[in-house]
Formats: structure tokens, sequence, C-alpha cells
């Protein structure tokens, strides 16, 4: 006998895409983007030369680890949230000689992947792989509870929240990493509206391509009949909020159906995807402080594009 199991359809993202479309302001929570042809493309969108994050932090990291070192001292566990590839971590690893290395991330086969991929660079070290919602405190494996801890938080992750889940996740990471912990957080800043038009619209359109796998996603695992082709990339600068927006714009009329359910659009309506926030300097740090860390030191590349911050946990009930 062969019974194929129908495709799992995730309630999660279900009721996160119904919700989105009955809004009069049509929005998707970004996370919804990286299923596995997503975390390709943004893969591919990492190497792209109009998208300067990765490869700026990543010179940083290179340049910086022995600083970061300096300053934290070697024998912590490093914990990273949302360690997706981690091809950023071993410049942390090398410079800090961690007792342990704790990687979190909620998708558990990017996350054994990367574990294996780290574990022959560094044979030695304990990697301690946990498979969690890190938006959330986590109780860290038991055999760090006594350990010093020291957050690894890049790629300017912290830039998809508005503020207030910001704060909330970086107060969650205090709870999480506990008394004495320490943080380093890659931040990308603000700077010409052109540079970073051209990091989210680039000229060979793979984060179009990103952006539109959402609704060919929605339509392989929601029953759902959009037509692709009525909509395009959309990346625009809101200066109030000092954020990069990526909208998916209809370009017709069009009528559709997601789980059995009917939506309309116009002409010029959109779905908003993404933010991507940009952090001045002091906004940056505001933030920081805002969310319960202490930020200590700072580095940045010589054209200020993209910052690495280091900081440590408040302890509670300081004042004044
Ligand atoms: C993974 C959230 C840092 O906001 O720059 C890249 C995602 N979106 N191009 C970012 C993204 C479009 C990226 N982050």
């Amino acid at each position: 006998m062969n019974i194929q199991a129908p495709p799992q359809i995730d309630p999660a993202f279900r009721a996160d895409v119904l919700a989105g479309f009955r809004m009069k302001r049509r929005a998707i929570p970004a996370r919804w983007f990286y299923d596995f042809r997503g975390s390709e493309l943004f893969e591919q969108i990492t190497g792209l030369p109009e998208y300067y994050p990765t490869r700026v932090e990543t010179e940083l990291l290179a340049r910086h680890a022995a600083d970061v070192a300096n300053i934290v001292g070697s024998g912590r566990a490093v914990v990273e949230f949302g360690s997706g590839s981690s091809t950023k971590t071993p410049y942390v690893l090398d410079a800090v000689q961690p007792a342990a290395y704790v990687p979190i991330d909620i998708s558990g086969d990017f996350l054994r992947e990367s574990a294996a991929a780290l574990a022959s660079d560094f044979p030695k070290l304990s990697i301690l792989p946990v498979e969690a919602d890190f938006t959330h405190p986590i109780v860290p494996p038991a055999e760090i509870a006594s350990l010093p801890k020291l957050g690894f938080f890049p790629g300017s992750t912290i830039g998809n929240m508005v503020a207030r889940t910001a704060v909330n996740l970086l107060r969650a990471m205090v709870e999480t990493l506990g008394v004495g912990a320490m943080l380093l957080i890659g931040m990308d800043r603000i700077k010409a509206v052109e540079t970073l038009k051209r990091a989210y619209d680039d000229a060979e359109g793979v984060t179009a391509a990103f952006n539109l796998n959402l609704l060919h996603r929605i339509n392989r695992e929601l029953h759902a009949d959009i037509p692709v082709d009525a909509f395009r990339h959309r990346a625009i600068w809101n200066d109030a909020y000092a954020r990069i927006e990526m909208h998916l714009e209809a370009v017709r009329d069009v009528t559709f159906t997601v789980a059995g359910e009917r939506f309309s659009m116009r002409a010029g309506e959109t779905i908003h995807t993404e933010n991507s926030h940009k952090y001045g300097p002091r906004d940056a740090r505001l933030l920081l402080r805002a969310g319960a860390w202490t930020p200590i030191a700072e580095w940045t590349d010589p054209d200020d594009q993209f910052a690495l911050i280091l900081a440590e946990a408040q302890p509670s009930g300081m004042a004044p």
C-alpha cells in the first residue's frame, strides 16, 4: 500500500495570510519569506553587488572580532539568535574561544545543517543547537547554565521589527542570557536613499523574485490561485519610520481565492511584506537601552554603512 499524506497546511501561516489579506492595509509578516526557495533566494541576495549589508558586516567581523574578544574575554557560551546558515559565526568563535556554542533557530533543518558544518571546523567545541522561537525567553541547555553568555545577533535582523517588537525581543534576550551577559548585534545604518533602494531592488531582480516567492508559497501551501504575474515588486523608503518597505503591488484589478476565501485588489493596491529599519548611531544606542542593554563599544566601516555594537545586560532595578 502506498498512502501519500496530503500536503500539511501550517495553521500559523494560513492564519497570518488570511488576517493580512482581510486588513485594509494588507500585510504579511516577513518571516514567511523563508521557505526552502525563499532561503535560497536570500542566500543569493547576500552575494549581490547592490546588497552591501552582508559584505560589510562580514568585513567588520573579520577586522574586529579580536577587539570584541579583548572586551568579553574567553570561555563564555556564545548564543546565536536566528543562526540560519551561520556564515559569520566562525569569526566570532575563532576570536572569543567559547566554552560552548548554542545556535537558536526556528528552522530545525537549517539549524542541524549549519551545526554539522561548524562541528567539522571546530571539532573540539561543544555545539548545542536549540530549535526554538527566540522572540520569547528560552531556557538554555543545562550545560551552559553556569557560564557567562555572549549573545550574537548579526544580519540586522532586528531591522525587520518595529520598535515595540524589537524592544520586546531585546528584553527577552536579557531573560534568556541572564545577569552579566553581553550581546554583539549588527545594525544597518541610515544612508543615501538611492543606495538603500538599490539594495532592495537589484538589477538582476533577485530581490523581486524573493518578494514574489511569497505569493508562489501561498499558492503552493494554502490552496490559493493568486495570479503572480499580476504583481510587481516595490521597494520604497519610508522616511518617517527610517525604513525600507517591500510591497507587492497589483498591476491590474485582481480577484483570487486563498483557503476558500475570496479577495479582490484594485490596480495600484499593495501587500506590505517587509520592513527593514535603519538606525543612526544614537538611534541604535537608544533602541538597545530601551531593550535593557547598555552599549559599551561599536565598530563601523569607514563609510558608516553598517554597525557592530557590543552591549551588556543592564542590571535590573538600576537607577537613575
Ligand atoms: C535578513 C532581514 C536582514 O532586511 O536586509 C534582504 C532581508 N529583504 N533583502 C534585510 C532582506 C530583502 C534582510 N534581513
